[in-house]
């Protein structure tokens, strides 16, 4: 496929050029994989009203988000490993980001350090995994902070990892038998385009914000997984967003909160937005969809903080639909992955682009000129 048009294109792409371990890393979720499924189908449900007889032609996307300008209302999500899709994956995503005038948000289990990412690309928003050792916690916060970011996302939903049957299936999460070995060296091998550029050009494969608590070596996914589920701080509670909110000086933001009553505790413990998401249907199974939770988060929140959303969003018209629902903007995950897996930064600045052109068609045909406007009259 030379000439990709869609976020599904460019999962296609992605799936010829990873080998299977990452592309089933990406792809995946927990146990039947129903709440992944329905975080892209809930939003067939959601219908907007064509407005045509308005006189709509052009329309501004521009927003602000939690203190940060935005030429849409879109945030790149954070995604642990992105240097191992595409080479120094995440400089190369938060470069696209930059360019197209939004946002990354960089994942705790990053390969690149933040300090690699924000030499190439300016501040980025941070998103936290909480590790029970709060004095390295201090250290990271702060070296964040050093670097200009100003919006930290607490992730709240994977004290423990989720049941995701295509890792195991890899060996992602266990010990590797010999037969197991040669299995990912042949998936290796047969991806040689991945190989050359991320295996043998992209090193270090560290997770460049934890190597120092980690305390690991390049490679080992199974040591670093049985470090991670010790180090990471399982099941937390509102005293835990508190303190992350007193160490924190910038803007707060909770991200992995489906449940109304989990966002106004999230609210009351001093966070100034939430990001209603189930992880991308990588945890519980039969949780709601993040689009069918968001009306009820919103009205539980109100104008105490910013509800955003994320989950499924595939087209720049599924953004419209979540704030017309009451997000202030969404992060989109596999859809940038994908994009960055294929074509690197050109894939992820191709996605941005056509998320652009999509949510300005929709808003001219739902005969709105500003996005900010955006709101439940849209609905239909
Ligand atoms: C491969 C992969 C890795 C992820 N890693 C993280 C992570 O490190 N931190 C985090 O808060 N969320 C992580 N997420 C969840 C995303 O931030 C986001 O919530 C989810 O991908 C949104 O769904 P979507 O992929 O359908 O857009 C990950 C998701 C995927 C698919």
């Amino acid at each position: 496929m030379s000439n990709p048009v869609s976020v599904e294109d460019y999962r296609r792409l992605a799936r010829r050029r990873l080998p299977r371990l990452l592309s089933d890393y990406i792809e995946g979720g927990a146990l039947s994989e129903s709440a992944l499924n329905r975080n892209v189908t809930d939003f067939e449900q959601v219908h907007l009203r064509q407005r045509v007889l308005t006189g709509v032609e052009h329309v501004n996307l521009s927003t602000n988000i939690l203190g940060t300008d935005l030429a849409m209302p879109l945030v790149l999500a954070p995604i642990g490993l992105t240097g191992m899709y595409a080479r120094r994956g995440e400089v190369q995503v938060a470069v696209a980001a930059k360019q197209a005038g939004v946002v990354m948000c960089n994942s705790t289990m990053a390969i690149c350090d933040v300090r690699e990412v924000t030499a190439a690309a300016g501040p980025v928003w941070y998103q936290l995994y909480l590790l029970r050792d709060r004095a390295y916690m201090k250290i990271l916060l702060d070296r964040v902070w050093a670097q200009g970011c100003t919006v930290l996302a607490l992730t709240v939903d994977v004290g423990v990892p989720g049941e995701r049957q295509r890792e195991h299936r890899r060996g992602m999460t266990g010990e590797l038998g010999p037969l197991g070995h040669l299995t990912r060296a042949i998936d290796g091998i047969t991806h040689p385009a991945w190989l050359w550029d991320v295996y043998a050009k992209g090193r270090p494969h560290i997770f460049g914000n934890v190597n120092e608590a980690f305390g690991g070596g390049d490679g080992g996914f199974a040591a670093f997984w049985t470090w991670a589920r010790t180090a990471m701080q399982v099941s937390l509670t509102p005293d835990d967003v508190a303190w992350v909110r007193e160490n924190w000086p910038g803007k707060l933001v909770v991200k992995g909160v489906i449940d109304p009553d989990d966002a106004r505790r999230a609210v009351d413990a001093g966070a100034d937005g939430v990001i209603v998401s189930n992880h991308g249907g990588r945890q519980l199974d039969s949780a709601l969809s993040g689009i069918k939770a968001l009306p009820r988060v919103a009205e539980a929140v109100g104008d105490r903080a910013t509800v955003m959303m994320d989950g499924g969003v595939r087209t720049g018209e599924d953004v419209i639909r979540a704030m017309a629902l009451g997000a202030k903007g969404c992060m989109i995950g596999r859809a940038w992955v994908w994009g960055l897996a294929a074509r690197g930064g050109a894939g992820v600045s191709h996605v941005l682009e056509l998320f652009r052109k999509q949510m300005t068609t929709t808003l001219v045909l739902a005969g709105c000129d500003d996005v900010r406007k955006v709101g439940p009259d849209m609905l239909a």
